[in-house]
């Protein structure tokens, strides 16, 4: 093994070691924010569930007033799914839970299933732009990595040229 794959090896293992590091720091950076309005009392998940089957309700009372010929058409229903949506984290809050949580996601789920069973994908686009700013997170150090070893080896190549 020649100096350069030497170096090269260990740049590669510094770089796993920084990458490792940023995504501490991400995944930090979102506990401490996930944290912040820290339930004071625990979850009640027995009062979630029935207050989450409330907001259900009033959305499946919504939909039931629109026809189902547009059901895969979210320009028709992004208000009342917005305000199933907001029902669903008030609630959350207000039995001390996070929101999301397993219990209020299995629920929208079903209810996905319920209304949007027969959609398919490029019908019904579901934006979720936090889940997108974190892919976008975690690729930045990967990038920085890749860039940092292909400009090592660029170099190194080069000064084996002008050596
Ligand atoms: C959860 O809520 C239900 C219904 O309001 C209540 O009967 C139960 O005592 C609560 N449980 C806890 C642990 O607070
Ligand atoms: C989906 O299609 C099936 C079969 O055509 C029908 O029975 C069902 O009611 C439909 N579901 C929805 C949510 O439109
Ligand atoms: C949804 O409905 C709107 C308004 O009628 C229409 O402009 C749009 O093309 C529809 N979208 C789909 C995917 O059918």
């Amino acid at each position: 093994m020649d100096t350069n794959e030497i170096v090269l090896l260990k740049l590669f293992f510094v770089g796993i070691l920084v990458n490792a590091w940023m995504m501490r720091g991400v995944s930090g950076a979102e506990t401490v924010e996930a944290t912040t309005p820290r339930p004071r009392r625990a979850c009640n998940e027995s009062r979630l569930q029935w207050d989450v089957e409330v907001c259900g309700e009033h959305f499946k009372k919504d939909m039931a007033l629109i026809h189902p010929q547009y059901w895969c058409n979210l320009t028709y229903f992004i208000s009342e799914y917005h305000l199933f949506t907001l029902c669903t984290e008030t609630k959350s809050h207000d039995v001390d839970c996070y929101w999301p949580n397993p219990l209020v996601e299995g629920y929208i789920i079903r209810i996905h299933k319920l209304f949007f069973s027969n959609c398919t994908m490029e019908e019904v686009v579901w934006v979720d732009p936090p889940d997108d700013t974190l892919v976008i997170l975690i690729l930045i150090p990967i990038f920085l990595t890749l860039a940092m070893i292909a400009l090592v080896v660029w170099c190194s190549k080069r000064s084996d040229v002008l050596a």
